[in-house]
């Protein structure tokens, strides 16, 4: 069976388990999705493999409010009626991130930065709209995306909520979401989770939260990881830190680079092949079935875990750090066939 690995057609597909049946009684597996993916042959495996999806973009606060008085609700709501038409999980992503945020969300009529006051507002009214809208149909948020910085030694990423409110901003996030939807799982979402020093300063945001009493339910751990990273330790490490504080984990942007991890967008070398070797689809293998044998380890603990993307025909990593570098990073190949790390996932 291993031999044929690659020749899998769609008739070996449904003869054997997909995510959602091989994951039943542990989580829900989920995947990110745009518009353009609800219909066709992706649609089509979104609904037999997965039971969760998280709108990739549609929700972030420049897509859905790039206007102070407009908001485009069009593809969020699309997404979400895909998920209640098909008996699907809806995750929300993400209520505050200091990135795709639109300049007027910090201007005032006037060109004036706004003042703390008049941002506090701003972010109330909109995680107040958005959260409205979809009450009752998402069952967990990321309220706060990537709010700590990955390196120097302040616990806060210095963005312009951070620099214009303080770190207040992140409390009160979570409090007018838990005012609005007091059903939905609260989540704080972060990449590099599994760096020492990263997991530390995340460790006391969320603990300051907890202390506090900040209605705050999870950590989501992103999860773009790569063949090389992380080490079981370092990722069996962060879901015990987390679990320790009560809180759930969550992994929430799952994909498996085939080249070393880089967090910064850069220009394309020379060097830069887009090649899948042999050699990096063993190793890919390898690492996807020693996260889900983590995972399931910490069933109970971990409480979803979603794909960023539905294949490797188009995935944000063919931009990502590197422009036109094409990248493999999931667990279905560019014809929507399951590549062999999805065998190491699904039989255990
Ligand atoms: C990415 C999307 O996949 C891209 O389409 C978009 O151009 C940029 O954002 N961390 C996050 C996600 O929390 O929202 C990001 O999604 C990937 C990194």
């Amino acid at each position: 069976m291993a031999v044929l690995g690659l020749l899998f057609s769609w008739t070996d597909l449904l003869a054997q388990k997909t995510l959602k049946e091989a994951y039943k009684d542990y989580f829900p597996v989920g995947v990110a999705v745009a518009p353009r993916n609800l219909s066709g042959p992706e649609a089509e495996l979104i609904k037999q493999q997965f039971i969760s999806i998280t709108p990739e973009n549609a929700m972030k606060m420049g897509p859905i409010h790039p206007e102070e008085n407009r908001y485009n609700w069009q593809d969020a709501d699309a997404i979400v009626e895909f998920g209640q038409k098909n008996g699907i999980l809806v995750r929300g992503h993400t209520l505050c991130w200091h990135s795709q945020v639109p300049n007027w969300f910090f201007t005032n009529s006037s060109g004036q930065q706004v003042t703390r006051e008049e941002l506090l507002g701003r972010l109330k009214q909109h995680i107040t709209d958005v959260m409205t809208r979809y009450k009752g149909k998402i069952y967990a948020w990321d309220v706060v995306n990537e709010a700590v910085p990955d390196t120097g030694k302040s616990i806060y990423r210095q963005s312009k909520f951070y620099q214009i409110i303080g770190e207040e901003y992140i409390q009160k996030a979570f409090e007018y979401a838990h005012a609005i939807d007091p059903q939905a799982k609260l989540f704080y979402n972060d990449y590099n989770t599994e760096s020492a020093a990263k997991r530390e300063k995340i460790y006391q945001l969320v603990k300051k939260l907890k202390d506090k009493n900040v209605p705050i339910h999870g950590v989501g751990l992103q999860g773009h990881w790569s063949i090389y990273e992380p080490t079981q330790q370092e990722l069996e490490k962060s879901i015990r830190q987390f679990a320790d504080l009560g809180l759930a984990v969550q992994v929430t942007e799952l994909d498996v680079s085939v080249y070393p991890k880089e967090h910064e967008r850069r220009a394309r070398k020379d060097t830069d092949q887009s090649i899948y070797t042999d050699e990096m689809m063993q190793k890919q293998s390898a690492h996807y079935k020693m996260l889900f044998d983590t995972f399931r380890k910490y069933k109970g603990t971990v409480t979803g875990v979603t794909f960023w993307n539905v294949s490797d025909r188009s995935s944000w990593l063919d931009n990502f750090p590197v422009s036109n570098r094409k990248d493999y990073p999931l667990l279905f190949d560019q014809h929507y066939q399951p590549k062999k790390a999805f065998e190491g996932v699904v039989n255990f």
